[in-house]
């Protein structure tokens, strides 16, 4: 861990940088610059970023769902490719976790091994089950899409914000 790493919610001002990110990836579906921007206003307390050096190195975003308040949907998750082994996706989730939620899910496209990895050593860091199931076929999506797989993590026990690496 980094001394200068600082996990803390998103500001509008960092919604170009999540952009970047998710265009870096080469791997998620990259959204407009707009959607992130709006994402950094609207769902900052559901979202976190890590800062270092003065730079945004990671983020997860996420929301709430309406008609399930304690299931926190996680979006997408990106870590800049020279950061990543560093445990700043798990510790950004154990971020989000400690903040107050039963269950997190997550879709997962079934060729993504590190996100597949990223999720189940979540649920067994907090001892909490993982259950997979399948929720949008690739038909719904317009052109060639993987199907989107549910990843069901919970319920979780709740923690002190201290319990993660966020300071
Ligand atoms: C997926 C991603 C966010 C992981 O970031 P990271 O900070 O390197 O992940 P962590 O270091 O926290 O690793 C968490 C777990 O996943 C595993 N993992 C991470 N990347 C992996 C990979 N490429 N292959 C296999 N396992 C991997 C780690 O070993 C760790 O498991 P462990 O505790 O059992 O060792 C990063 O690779 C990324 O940004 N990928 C591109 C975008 C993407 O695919 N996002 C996920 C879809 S929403």
């Amino acid at each position: 861990m980094d001394a200068d790493e600082v996990f803390g919610p998103p500001g509008i001002e960092d919604g170009r940088q999540l952009w970047r990110l998710a265009r870096d990836s080469k791997t998620l579906d990259l959204n407009s610059p707009y959607s992130y921007i709006l994402w950094c206003r609207d769902f900052a307390a559901t979202s976190v970023v890590v800062r270092s050096g003065g730079r945004i190195r990671g983020f997860v975003t996420g929301y709430n769902r309406p008609e399930h308040p304690g299931t926190l949907f996680v979006w997408q998750v990106a870590v800049d490719a020279a950061w990543r082994g560093r445990a700043l996706a798990g510790r950004m989730l154990a971020y989000l976790a400690d903040r107050g939620c039963r269950f997190v899910e997550a879709t997962v496209t079934p060729d993504n091994t590190a996100s597949d990895r990223l999720f189940a050593a979540f649920a067994r860091d907090r001892g909490a089950e993982l259950h997979r199931t399948p929720l949008l076929p690739g038909e719904l999506f317009p052109g060639d899409h993987e199907p989107e797989e549910l990843y069901r993590i919970g319920p979780l026990d709740a923690r002190p914000a201290s319990a993660s690496g966020d300071r």
